[in-house]
């Protein structure tokens, strides 16, 4: 009887793609062909009946096959136990992403910029992502409707505030802060890390987002050339190996005198003498900024300096391409693991 072979068919594929590891190669197997095969073969009028249950055992052979899919896939993924603690010293730590993940680059380099200026005796504190007007602009000298504004291509919430366009913003915060230290006779020493945000066209040398580290220093006796040495000795433990630098005039409202701070590519990074590239503003602190922090600038004097690091970690790694760090390119991450 054909309908008892469809039964007896069926029991036997629906155990085989159970135990198979290619399950979908049941729907070849020579008992199904079969099935159909005898449809030919019977009288008219049996014919509707037969072809509809081998039909319906093919569907509920794709069913079992795709149930059993499921099951094989699930069992070669690596099962992550999401509630186990985000740290290495896990009792399984080979179910943590973890060990497969890396820092990006970024970051990385600027832990390692954080740790020279900290060993030099720098505070670090990140910068905001969201500030006001007070600390972009007029706490650092730039009055209302100052020309030198348009120059940072700022943001503005619905709201007034300001993604901040450079980690300038963090220096009267640390002035505020330092004052009382400053009282007690000691000096400030910080730095102010973070990401800034500009409206920007992007290309191979402009974001509109990226990271800028800022300095200050202040103390009764600080000097222009105390600020080039501790530029200086950044840079060439940062690049390893010593370092041509030089300063040429630059304007910035909030420094004063205001200088734009040179190194010279160094020829193990393919620079050539007399290749100057530029890194960084810096400059002596205005005496409006120490004032507007309640610092009397007729009694302490400071420094302050501030640059990217994008620039710094493109320069250290031969990167010609800003746009690569954003990228999200495994080949291109993968180089820093
Ligand atoms: N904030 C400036 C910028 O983003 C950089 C800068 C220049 C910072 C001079 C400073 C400084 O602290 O003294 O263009």
């Amino acid at each position: 009887m054909p309908t008892d072979d469809i039964t007896a068919t069926r029991q036997t594929l629906l155990d085989r793609v159970e135990s198979s590891d290619t399950p979908r190669d049941v729907l070849r197997a020579p008992e199904l062909k079969k099935l159909y095969g005898a449809i030919g073969s019977l009288p008219a009028e049996e014919r509707g009946a037969y072809g509809k249950s081998v039909n319906e055992l093919k569907v509920a052979l794709e069913a079992a096959i795709q149930a059993r899919e499921a099951v094989l896939d699930s069992a070669s993924i690596e099962p992550i136990d999401v509630t186990a603690p985000w740290d290495l010293n896990s009792t399984r730590p080979a179910l943590l992403p973890t060990t497969q993940g890396t820092q990006h680059p970024l970051t990385k380099e600027l832990d390692e910029v954080i740790d020279i200026f900290t060993r030099m005796g720098f505070a670090a504190i990140e910068s905001r992502q969201i500030d006001d007007d007070f600390h972009m602009f007029e706490a650092l000298n730039f009055p209302e409707n100052h020309p030198a504004r348009d120059g940072y291509d700022t943001f503005r919430t619905e709201e007034g505030f300001i993604p901040p366009a450079h980690t300038s913003t963090m220096q009267h915060r640390i002035l505020k802060d330092g004052k009382e230290t400053l009282e007690k006779g000691g000096h400030i020493a910080a730095i102010s890390y973070g990401r800034v945000f500009r409206n920007e066209d992007v290309d191979a040398t402009h974001e509109h987002t990226f990271y800028q580290v800022e300095g200050v220093f202040v103390s009764k006796d600080a000097t222009l050339g105390d600020m080039l040495g501790t530029l200086r000795s950044f840079f060439e433990v940062y690049y390893g190996q010593s370092l041509k630098i030089k300063t040429q005039p630059g304007y910035f409202p909030f420094v004063e005198p205001g200088l734009e701070f040179a190194i010279e590519k160094p020829a193990a990074l393919g620079g050539k003498p007399g290749e100057w590239l530029e890194m960084l503003g810096c400059g002596m602190i205005h005496p409006n900024v120490l004032r507007t922090a309640g610092i009397d600038p007729s009694e302490y004097r400071g420094f302050a300096w501030g640059g990217g690091i994008e620039r710094l970690v493109m320069l250290k790694y031969g990167i010609e391409d800003l746009r690569h760090f954003e990228a999200a390119k495994l080949n291109f991450l993968r180089k820093f693991a």
